[in-house]
């Protein structure tokens, strides 16, 4: 799919873009000379990805709960593609905060769709949920999209509700049925695995903790060591994204429903696995483990058949990759301050093509 004809001089709006994912996918769409408003709130850390990248975008500071600046955003700037990534993301605050977490997640999501909806130039979004949206069973086989959604924790669970919620807006005001003729808009989700990437500040998230363990040389402290999640590279469920919502702007009313975009079945391994092969790509390091006094699902995959079949859409990197990439990122930007991320997107680029 050739992505840069469909998103040259498109007006993208996307919510998150302050954050590790939002930001990786601004420097992409950018690269496609698509037109991008980010709508969020300020980067939560220092130093800041989407800070140090200084992209030419539109940087609108604003909260998806605010439907009244939402809607002045999309008023003002008429995109066709919106690509809803803002969220509460990690699973632990949200057991501290979870109005917050339901509250941004939910009622934050039905306003960006609620605003999308009233704004007559856009065509096409893209909600991102989670693989946590699905009722988790522990079993060993991956998540399909029809199977149930559930969520344990409220992070898991609210984004099971935000998938509820996309499948209940399409029906009720957006149906394919009616596409062309009483609407203009399609309308999907997206589920994918743990990402991992260079530019990742957050707190409470393995790669982020490591590398700034690793920088200071001091030891990292895990919880969980032995859950398993399906690790993949940021770069990896972005072109899913962007796959998805091209065939939607396209018009074809097949793609809007919701899509699981995993990595290779082997690059499901434990928390304990993946900080034994980080060390082959950067240094030793220790670690101490703590008990987590919450509970978070310990066997997680997703089936990402449907993509392949028909998206066309395959995992590119394997897990060795996929560190290799990361830990890259962050030694250079700590050795140099240097950042590699337009270099493994161009890098990312060429696998694809050649592959
Ligand atoms: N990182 C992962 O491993 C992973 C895995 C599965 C799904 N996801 C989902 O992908 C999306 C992006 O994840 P990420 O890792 O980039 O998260 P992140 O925490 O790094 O970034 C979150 C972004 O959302 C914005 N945001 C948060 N609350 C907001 C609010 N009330 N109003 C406006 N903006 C708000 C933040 O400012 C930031 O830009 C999220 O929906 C997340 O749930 C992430």
């Amino acid at each position: 799919m050739n992505l840069q004809k469909v998103f040259k001089n498109k007006t993208v709006l996307l919510t998150g873009h302050t954050g590790f994912k939002g930001s990786w996918l601004a420097t992409w769409l950018q690269k496609m000379e698509a037109k991008v408003v980010g709508y969020s709130l300020p980067p939560s850390s220092k130093p800041s990805h989407i800070d140090e990248l200084n992209l030419d975008i539109v940087n609108v500071e604003g909260d998806v709960r605010d439907l009244e600046k939402l809607k002045k955003t999309f008023s003002e700037h008429q995109p066709e593609i919106v690509l809803h990534l803002a969220a509460q993301s990690l699973v632990r605050p949200s057991y501290h905060n979870p109005i917050e977490t339901y509250d941004t997640n939910v009622m934050g999501t039905l306003k960006v769709l609620e605003a999308a909806r009233h704004c007559s130039s856009v065509r096409a979004i893209v909600n991102v949920t989670s693989d946590k949206c699905y009722e988790n069973k522990e079993w060993p086989w991956g998540y399909r999209e029809t199977d149930p959604m559930g969520g344990f924790d409220p992070y898991s669970s609210s984004k099971g509700c935000s998938e509820i919620l996309t499948a209940s807006f399409r029906n009720s005001y957006l149906p394919t049925t009616e596409y062309g003729d009483k609407h203009q808009v399609l309308l999907a989700s997206a589920r994918a695995g743990n990402v991992i990437g260079g530019g990742d500040w957050a707190d409470n998230r393995l790669i982020p903790d490591a590398m700034r363990a690793l920088a200071k040389g001091e030891a990292l402290t895990i919880r969980s060591p032995r859950a398993i999640r399906p690790w993949q590279h940021v770069l990896e469920p972005l072109r899913g994204y962007l796959y998805l919502a091209a065939k939607l702007v396209e018009g074809d009313t097949s793609f809007a429903q919701g899509w699981n975009f995993g990595p290779f079945d082997e690059n499901c391994l434990s928390v304990e696995q993946v900080l034994t092969k980080m060390k082959q790509h950067w240094a030793d390091f220790s670690y101490n483990t703590e008990d987590n006094p919450f509970h978070e699902a310990t066997f997680l995959k997703l089936d990402s058949s449907k993509a392949k079949q028909y998206l066309g859409f395959s995992p590119k990197l394997s897990i060795d990759d996929t560190l290799r990439l990361t830990s890259h990122w962050y030694r250079e930007f700590y050795d140099t301050g240097k950042l590699l991320t337009h270099s493994q997107i161009d890098w990312y680029l060429d696998i694809c093509k050649n592959q």
